[in-house]
């Protein structure tokens, strides 16, 4: 939130009017959804609610799983399909709908983004979050945040920070080295923070290297605030808060839900006893009135009419989305789009009359309207092909049914092509536990091996959130249409799609790899006696396929469309080296005969980087609609940030200086022309030390001579130039080599040298 100074002179008037008492109560929830109220003067209690892919506002009993009826809202595209629509303006438009819903119900603040990473596939909650890549998932969660907040209303970017798993949430404690958090896993926070400041940040249930996020001092504070100036109020996830007092000093302003009288118990307590600093709570206190504040300037006047939203634009807005956020997989001999004419299409599984669109847990959205896909598409063919059906399988069964199987092989046998809807059920993901494997249902595969036995063609419309392997059935699909979590208006989505009305465009958030095994967590997920390991490091997701040179079934970024797309004139421009802001052109012409839609995707690769880099990595990406035969350039703008990797040992972000590659990509495995660029960098020289090796002196451009002079002649030098051992005596630090019998060196020497070359 960017504060302005008006609020928070209001907020800053109105603190120095409260009690210690008061100013406390401020820091913690007075109900399951609502701040606490501070009639005395004037302070309104706020409501905060989830999100993130609508509105989930309870009006009778409360809880944080979804179970509790909710008021009706549009349930838009989950974040996985959000993410396979990689459309900014587009989810920026579903986030302006999702905040008119939260001003029509008086909520002050929706619970949402997430912006984790999808460190592995089996986590439960990966349908909530956009991406196993940081700058796509940044991207994204910046345009949903300017959304809402365009409206006025708040938003609360989450879960902070390293929260990519659902067993253990709570207590589990995340290990990660600090260039992995800063290049993957805080990446996406550090782009909406910085881009769009969210009213809110929502930290996280698990401990981040020990500590518990909602009282990690050097999170909350040191990056989030001092480092990426956040201004808005950290919220703790609801019952995230271990112990209060050490939160508040930490920076976790306000704890959710009211934790009955708990924590504020906790904070006096601390406060009278001198181990919190009641500036601290100041503090916390100010920023929640500043929210308060933030919400009544942008509510428009109490007396003023209420506010309302369009429930049939909003719904269309969502049946856009859905049909953006639909990849098509593979479609062999083009059997989609469906033929306007020609015999019965067989529509098999239960999934097509009641489809899944959306996941469980606290993001559970109550819809104003659901559209099947069976309904959808026979309105679609009406009058032009019959559409039969057949169920398959029983939703939430494993075990195949003989009967089912039966009914679905006859209609299969009686049409020209057999639409079959998989997917898993509704209880293989959640919130709050991982799954334990990613294959479908047992009784789904059976159906389709005994369709594909008897059909013509086969089509296979695939729902779920969290990757699903393809490698045991995908060879009887001739189309693969992975339709993930679309969803209220999933089914008149799937069906324009089908009947190409839309022309598939979307492209994989995440990699299917062809098998559980090759994943880079396999072993590391979801650890053991409270910790995981983030061992993989920088290789999450591609980056691990695409470093390892491993083979997936469907790479990130790939998505068919019904047309073709050609790429001409690549080129790079260095606007400034030094800040290194590079343009990237490319021309992207249709040359097929519908209308489309293509994603161009920029990846950008160091392959002699002096510190380990991934073999390529996003950076940047545009999309371009257009008719048959239509040409258009397009242009993505690249900045020092795309070049950087997190320096440990300078403690920020670093271009290495040298030469970089620009592959400009269809998918992260369709790469259709690579422009190398050659940039200064800003990485610097790497400080010499005592410490440092031989090589390290030799190689520095003053420091090189001297060291050279002081050993020539000596047997130290003798051995240290030897062309067959030389290498393994330059690899010793030097202050080790002073000690060697006979040294021609001394450390007093060497001190000496870097004390003039620090002056230098
Ligand atoms: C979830 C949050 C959610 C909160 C309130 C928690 O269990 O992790 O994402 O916003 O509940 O429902």
């Amino acid at each position: 939130m960017p504060i302005d100074t008006d609020v928070t002179r209001r907020a800053e008037r109105v603190l120095a009017e409260l009690t210690l008492e008061e100013k406390v109560s401020l820091l913690d929830g007075s109900t399951f959804w609502h701040t606490q109220a501070v009639e005395r003067v004037d302070v309104p209690a706020l409501m905060l609610t989830d999100g993130p892919h609508g509105l989930r506002k309870q009006v009778g009993s409360s809880d944080h799983l979804g179970l509790a009826e909710s008021v009706p809202a549009t349930c838009v595209p989950p974040a996985v399909a959000l993410g396979a629509t990689w459309d900014c303006d587009l989810v920026r438009r579903i986030g302006q709908a999702l905040g008119d819903e939260c001003r029509a119900q008086e909520v002050a603040v929706l619970l949402g983004p997430g912006v984790n990473m999808k460190r592995s596939p089996l986590c439960g909650r990966n349908f909530e979050y956009f991406s196993e890549d940081p700058y796509l998932a940044g991207e994204l969660g910046t345009a949903m945040v300017e959304g809402v907040q365009s409206r006025g209303v708040g938003t609360s970017l989450k879960h902070f920070a390293a929260n990519n798993q659902e067993t253990d949430r709570m207590t589990v404690s995340a290990e990660v080295d600090e260039r992995t958090l800063r290049e993957i896993y805080l990446a996406p926070f550090e782009r909406v923070v910085t881009g769009a400041q969210p009213w809110t940040v929502m930290c996280s249930y698990n401990r981040l290297n020990g500590t518990y996020t909602s009282e990690h001092p050097w999170l909350l504070t040191r990056v989030l605030r001092d480092e990426w100036g956040f201004e808005g109020l950290v919220v703790s996830d609801w019952g995230a808060v271990n112990d209060r007092a050490h939160a508040v000093a930490a920076g976790l302003d306000l704890e959710m839900p009211s934790s009955g009288g708990h924590g504020t118990a906790r904070i006096l307590s601390a406060v009278r006893s001198g181990e919190l600093a009641e500036a601290d709570v100041d503090r916390a206190a100010l920023r929640v009135l500043e929210l308060v504040e933030h919400a009544r300037a942008t509510a428009g006047p109490e007396d003023g009419p209420r506010a309302t939203f369009d429930a049939d634009a909003h719904h269309a807005l969502a049946r856009e989305a859905a049909a953006r956020g639909a990849v098509l997989l593979k479609n062999e001999g083009d059997v989609l789009p469906l033929a306007q004419d020609g015999g019965a299409v067989a529509v098999i599984g239960e999934l097509a009359r009641t489809p899944r669109y959306q996941g469980a847990g606290s993001s559970l959205v109550n819809p104003t309207r659901l559209d099947d896909p069976l309904s959808a598409l026979t309105a679609a063919l009406a009058g032009r092909r019959p559409v039969t059906f057949a169920a398959g399988y029983a939703r939430d069964c494993d075990e195949p049914s003989a009967t089912l199987v039966a009914q679905a092989v006859a209609a299969a046998r009686d049409a020209d092509v057999a639409v079959v809807f998989l997917g898993l059920p509704a209880g293989d993901e959640s919130e709050g536990y991982d799954r334990d494997h990613m294959e479908l249902p047992p009784a789904q595969v059976a159906l389709l091996n005994a369709v594909a036995a008897v059909a013509e063609r086969v089509v296979v419309v695939l729902t779920h959130g969290g990757v699903v392997s393809v490698s045991s059935w995908q060879h009887h699909a001739d189309a693969i249409l992975d339709a993930l979590l679309l969803g209220q208006a999933v089914g008149s989505a799937v069906a324009d799609l089908l009947v190409g009305a839309v022309s598939p465009s979307g492209k994989l958030a995440e990699t299917i790899p062809l098998r559980y095994e090759d994943n880079p967590t396999i072993g590391a997920h979801p650890g053991e006696n409270g910790s995981v390991r983030y061992g993989e490091g920088l290789l999450i997701g591609y980056r691990w396929y695409d470093t390892r040179l491993m083979d997936v079934a469907y790479p990130f970024g790939h998505g068919l469309s019904y047309t073709s797309f050609e790429y001409t004139g690549i080129r790079a421009e260095v606007r400034d080296a030094d800040r290194a802001l590079v343009d990237v052109t490319v021309t992207v012409e249709n040359t097929g005969a519908r209308a489309g839609r293509e994603i161009v995707q920029i990846y950008v690769a160091d392959p002699a980087a002096r510190v380990f880099r991934p073999a390529q990595e996003l950076k940047g990406f545009t999309d371009v609609t257009l008719e048959p035969g239509e040409r258009r350039p397009v242009t993505v703008f690249l900045d020092a940030r795309s070049f950087a990797y997190w320096d440990t040992a300078l403690g920020r972000w670093a271009v290495e200086g040298g030469a970089f590659e620009i592959r400009v990509a269809s998918s992260s495995r369709d790469v259709r022309g690579t422009v190398v660029i050659d940039l200064p960098g800003d990485a610097g020289r790497r400080p010499l030390r005592l410490e440092s090796t031989s090589d390290d002196w030799l190689d520095h451009p003053v420091a090189g001579e001297r060291f050279r002079t002081l050993v020539a002649g000596s047997k130290l030098g003798d051995a240290l130039f030897d062309p067959d051992h030389g290498a393994m005596m330059r690899a010793i630090p030097v202050v080790r080599l002073t000690l060697f019998p006979g040294s021609p060196i001394t450390q007093g020497q060497l001190t000496r040298l870097l004390e003039e070359f620090a002056q230098a």
